[in-house]
């Protein structure tokens, strides 16, 4: 089905909408997401642009450009910015290019407030009142009242710049906790002035922001707002409350609201993990569109068009808006009007490329997108010589790799000793709430099968192999096992590996002691800890568990071990594992046994790559994923795509 095919055809998704004066071709929106890739002084770069381009070119309707600073101070990371005239030029280029393709584009704009630090803006940050930061405990500043006035102003010529630009409109952000929803709740506003205290006094600072940016731009220039229907704090904003706010701001000349969740205090629901269901917060922006007469954007965990359309139908919003999915796969709505739904890489919530990479206010990635970030560096060219290729390993890696390298016109066997695909990242979709992960391997495999790769499946790649097949390179995928350190015991029968153990190949009893409490033993725990009657115990070195997890994953993850009763022994090593229990020392120096009839291995892992030694002579070798150095999924993808892409 073509585009066209699908707009004929009736399709809701693909029917035009307006908000204010703008035209938007269809229902679907990317989210604004920050993505550190403009320079520190908020100047869009080449990577920036072109990483929007694609998104127009991949059939969005409309782009939300992330958080434009109003102010230097307002950033909480190294955002765009419109602060000053000097940035109007620079994003010309920008809107220029996202127009070309028939997309809208609107900057949304913003003043973090508390919600960053002093170490990244310079100087104390700013709020309503002096409460702390819920995420970092930084102590802001209350602004004065000529302060907030100076804001006021500046959110007006930010939007008045972005105009200049060629912006279609901005969005102004009145949600996740940043300053204006830091004076619109109480969680964060104690004044007792005209800006604090009753409804009518905490909204004043927002209703004075609309009223700045229609006095800088003129009514028809197009104004939405995002806000959070419900904060998720104590003492925070709740549904009832929105929906006055909501008749509010109609009233006040907002085109359009964008109905999001969350502040700092709750960051899991602004950017909710694979623990949270999709879809999850649809019935507040439903609740707001039957409060008001403009259109209502929703979001949170929507990345299937399929699951928008219905959104759409059942009439809770008028538009769509995903944020990662926009990441995982910019070619979405195109992809799902072709009817071609099944060649859709679908976000897996993992939180690990981009939220991972933006809390250390680093450029963005994503997991299942390798491109990501990368597209104006066009890696993946056609090959100049087509060849034959050998990749040994089905893991994420060896699928990237065997997938890109056909695609660009390549020969591809890929071989894989397991009767199935997938790797341990199929292992790690095994733990409660990770199902998600298997769409990405589906993929993978899917696309790859498509792409001409030809799969042995239950077959170890040896030299003998690799002499009769004569490949002109070897890509290493071979991943890595688990580390078995010197701890005497860790021979005994009743030690089993965490892969073992989550693949079906080993069985433990009642007494679980998980040896290592990194991500791989803490899942593993949490897994053993679903099965009924199982006493669980996770030893580890460090003083955390779960310590490489992102805060929204982790946050989960400890509150399900604390249901399940999975006893937490931090700052502890283990020295010998016996028939029936578990020898630790902790940090004072004290020994203990822990009876155990069941001891888990989660200890590390180590590389597996003797065959690089094999091959020494016989063909070039590129080594990749964690058969080079045990990481993460994120690098054994980007590794896979980059060896696909340069053989
Ligand atoms: C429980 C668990 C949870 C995890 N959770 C996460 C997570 O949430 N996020 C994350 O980023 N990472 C996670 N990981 C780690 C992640 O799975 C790995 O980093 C990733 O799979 C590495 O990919 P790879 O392709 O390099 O190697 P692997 O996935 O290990 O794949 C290597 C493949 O090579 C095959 N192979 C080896 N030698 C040969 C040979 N000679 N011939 C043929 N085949 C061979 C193996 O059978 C294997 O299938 C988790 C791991 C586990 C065990
Ligand atoms: C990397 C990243 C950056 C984000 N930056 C912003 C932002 O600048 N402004 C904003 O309102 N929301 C931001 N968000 C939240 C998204 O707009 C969106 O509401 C959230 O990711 C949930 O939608 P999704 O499930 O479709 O991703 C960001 C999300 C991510 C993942
Ligand atoms: S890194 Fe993970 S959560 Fe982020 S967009 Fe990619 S798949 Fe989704």
């Amino acid at each position: 089905m073509s585009i066209d095919t699908a707009i004929e055809q009736g399709s809701l998704l693909y029917s035009p909408i307006m908000i204010g004066g703008v035209e938007i071709k269809n229902r679907l929106a990317v989210a604004p997401m920050v993505t550190v890739f403009c320079d520190d002084q908020g100047m869009p770069t080449e990577r920036f642009i072109r990483y929007h381009e694609e998104k127009a070119k991949g059939g969005w309707g409309l782009i939300v450009i992330e958080d434009y600073a109003v102010d230097p101070a307002g950033r909480g990371f190294w955002t765009a910015g419109l602060w000053d005239d000097s940035q109007i030029e620079p994003h010309r280029e920008l809107v220029e290019r996202i127009h070309a393709h028939g997309a809208k584009v609107l900057a949304q704009i913003y003043h973090c407030g508390r919600q960053t630090a002093a170490a990244l803006i310079g100087s104390q940050p700013v709020s309503a009142s002096g409460i702390p930061d819920p995420a970092s405990g930084e102590v802001p500043r209350p602004l004065e009242i000529p302060e907030i006035e100076h804001i006021i102003e500046q959110f007006g010529q930010t939007a008045a710049r972005a105009k200049k630009a060629g912006f279609d409109g901005v969005e102004i952000h009145g949600a996740h906790g940043y300053l204006i929803s830091q004076f619109m709740s109480y969680h964060a506003n104690r004044r007792a002035d005209q800006f604090g205290g009753s409804f009518e006094n905490r909204m004043r600072f927002a209703l004075a922001i609309v009223r700045s940016i229609r006095d800088a731009c003129g009514e028809d220039f197009c104004v939405t707002f995002r806000i959070s229907a419900d904060e998720h704090v104590s003492d925070g904003r709740g549904l009832t409350e929105t929906l006055e706010i909501a008749r509010l701001l109609e009233a006040a000349g907002v085109d359009a609201l964008h109905v999001s969740a969350g502040t700092y205090g709750s960051t899991w629901s602004i950017i909710p993990p694979l623990n949270v269901r999709q879809g999850w917060i649809t019935d507040h922006a439903a609740a707001v569109k039957a409060v008001v007469g403009i259109p209502v954007m929703t979001v949170g965990r929507i990345n299937d068009p399929a699951m928008a359309e219905a959104i759409l139908e059942a009439g809770q919003a008028d538009m769509v808006a995903m944020g990662r999915q926009s990441l995982a796969d910019p070619e979405t709505p195109n992809k799902y009007a072709q009817g071609h739904r099944d060649r859709i890489r679908f976000c897996i919530a993992c939180q690990q490329g981009c939220l991972g990479e933006l809390f250390q206010n680093k450029p963005i990635r994503c997991m299942v997108n390798p491109r990501l970030g990368f597209e104006y560096l066009d890696e993946m060219a056609p090959a100049s010589r087509p060849t034959t290729i050998a990749v040994v390993g089905g893991g994420p890696a060896g699928l990237e790799a065997a997938r890109v390298a056909a695609e660009r016109g390549h020969t591809v066997h890929l071989y894989e000793k397991a009767h199935y695909l997938g790797g341990e990242l199929l292992t790690g979709a095994m733990p409660p709430n990770k199902g998600e992960f298997t769409s990405y391997l589906s993929w993978a495999a899917r696309m790859a099968e498509q792409a001409g790769v030809r799969v042995h499946l239950g077959t170890e790649f040896t030299v003998e192999i690799c002499k009769q097949l004569q490949p002109d390179r070897v890509i290493l995928a071979s991943g890595a096992v688990a580390a078995t350190p010197d701890i005497p015991g860790l021979d005994l029968p009743h030690v089993v590996t965490a892969t073992d153990l989550l693949m079906g190949r080993a069985t433990v009893g009642t007494r679980v002691v998980v040896a290592g409490g990194g991500m791989i033993g803490s899942e593993t725990a949490s897994w053993v800890g679903s099965l009924p009657g199982r006493d669980v115990t996770i030893v580890e070195m460090l003083p955390q568990v779960a310590a490489e997890e992102d805060v929204t994953r982790r946050m989960f993850l400890m509150r399900m071990l604390a249901e399940q009763g999975v006893k937490l022994l931090t700052s502890t090593t283990i020295t010998r594992i016996t028939t029936d229990g578990v020898e630790v020392r902790d940090a004072a120096g004290k020994n203990t046994t822990l009876p155990a009839d069941s001891v888990v291995l989660a200890l590390g892992t180590t590389p597996v790559r003797t065959l690089l030694g094999e091959l020494d002579g016989v063909v070039p070798v590129t080594v990749v994923g964690d058969a080079n150095e045990a990481r993460n999924a994120v690098l054994a993808v980007r590794e896979g795509f980059l060896a696909g892409c340069e053989v």
